[in-house]
């Protein structure tokens, strides 16, 4: 057992245990849990078995492997990785304004429909940051029929999304005009996301392993840094059903270590983690 040694801990976790949570998480999320992660998993999950005042993690094993939907939530919102910001690799950003917007602008025109999902969207920060781009970029969007829809696993930090509300920490680097102009100031001092960009944004619990219920046709999907943490054949079976809602010529923006080599030949690369669908 690498780290604290076992006399300091409170629980142990053999290595059978260990087998049977990645079974149990690797079932429930695609989340493929690798050696490295066991002493996260401890940390993680022994807050839970203190809550549930259990003794050992074979204990916590046998009540999730009865199926308990509360407490397979629990162990998938405790294992996930939400790390997000405002426009993480603004390079998507800059693309979407500059150059998809417009494109959609003309394809859609007679329509006036746009559709934009964030797949694995974790506390918001991945949507805001679109309706902020949409809302800055795409002039007349009054009069369009444009939706964001923004799902993610985890009910804790869809919950975060959907109250969009932020620490200035959360807000980091946001240029100070871009903050007042979509943000308010709450009386606690955090920044509240503003109407504007609320309206424009659907938070939904969604298992991207599940079937899903939206039709498309999405003009751009964002799946960054989500896929990082499934093994190959599901990430094949994820960007295969992703392609199926779009059509020729669809955005797709992934995170900055993944890429879809071997992974799908559905989609072209045209930029920096950016494909569109063949
Ligand atoms: C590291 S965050 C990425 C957030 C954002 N896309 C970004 O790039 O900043 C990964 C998110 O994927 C979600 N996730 C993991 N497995 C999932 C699954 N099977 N279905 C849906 N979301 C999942 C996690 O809950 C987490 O919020």
């Amino acid at each position: 057992m690498s780290g604290m040694s076992a006399e300091l801990r409170e629980f142990v976790l053999t290595d059978a245990e260990f087998e049977r949570l990645r079974t149990l998480v690797h079932h429930s999320t695609g989340i493929a849990l690798s050696d490295a992660k066991r002493e996260l998993v401890y940390g993680r999950l022994a807050k839970r078995l203190r809550a549930l005042g259990l003794e050992t993690f074979a204990d916590y094993c046998d009540l999730v492997e009865e199926g308990h939907p509360e407490e397979i939530e629990a162990l998938t919102n405790a294992i996930t990785t939400n790390l997000t910001s405002f426009f993480r690799e603004d390079h998507h950003f800059r693309q979407l304004a500059e150059q998809v917007l417009p494109e959609v602008r003309q394809k859609r025109a007679a329509g006036r429909r746009l559709r934009i999902w964030s797949a694995g969207c974790s506390t918001g920060e991945e949507p805001y940051s679109i309706a902020m781009t949409l809302r800055e970029a795409f002039t007349g969007l009054e009069s369009w029929n444009a939706r964001i829809l923004a799902t993610d696993i985890d009910s804790a930090v869809l919950a975060k999304g959907a109250r969009g509300e932020y620490s200035a920490d959360a807000i980091g680097k946001m240029a100070a005009a871009r903050r007042e102009r979509w943000f308010e100031r709450t009386e606690g001092g955090a920044f509240r996301a503003s109407s504007d960009l609320k309206s424009l944004i659907s938070f939904k619990q969604l298992n991207l392993l599940h079937d899903w219920p939206m039709r498309g046709p999405f003009d751009v999907i964002f799946c960054r840094n989500v896929v990082i943490y499934f093994d190959k054949p599901t990430q094949r079976k994820l960007f295969d059903r992703m392609a199926d809602l779009q059509e020729p010529g669809a955005w797709l923006f992934i995170g900055h270590s993944e890429n879809l080599f071997n992974v799908s030949q559905r989609y072209r690369l045209v930029g920096r983690t950016a494909y569109r669908r063949v």
